[in-house]
């Protein structure tokens, strides 16, 4: 186990998890500016298009929170091979956090860092909603 706080709290965040359909359990937990800690785990309704990933979990509560500004975001799951974030949770990253770092990482401790925007070139967001 790493020592790196948001790992730990993603770590953490991944046994909470209520993935009754897949098994498939995943922790995040986003890393605000002042040192904030924010986790979310993925939750999952019958109904599968209902079910929310953990990074958007994570990132929903901090921003209900009063959160804006974000440094890092990290991801565990419990997979040979780490896991990217799903297109949703990408452009949710994007958006609300910019070009933030993304910590990638297993139970068993690979771990691969990767930007926002190696995630997710080209982006459609704000910027092309400006008035003219
Ligand atoms: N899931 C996440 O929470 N984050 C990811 O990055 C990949 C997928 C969840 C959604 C669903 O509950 C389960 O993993 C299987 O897709």
């Amino acid at each position: 186990m790493s020592a790196d706080p948001l790992l730990i709290a993603a770590t953490a965040a991944r046994n909470k998890a209520f993935a009754p359909y897949s098994q498939f359990k995943v922790g995040a937990a986003v890393e605000t500016v002042d040192g904030q800690i924010i986790s979310g785990c993925n939750i999952e309704i019958a109904s599968f298009g209902l079910t929310m990933c953990a990074e958007r979990v994570a990132l929903f509560k901090a921003v209900s929170d009063g959160q804006r500004k974000f440094r890092r975001i990290a991801v565990v799951t419990d997979t040979p091979q780490i896991v990217t974030p799903c297109g949703a949770c990408r452009q949710v990253i994007w958006e609300l956090a910019g070009d933030i770092e993304v910590m990638l990482r297993t139970l068993k401790g690979d771990q691969y860092v990767i930007s926002a925007n190696e995630l997710l070139p080209y982006a459609f967001d704000a910027t092309v909603l400006q008035k003219k």
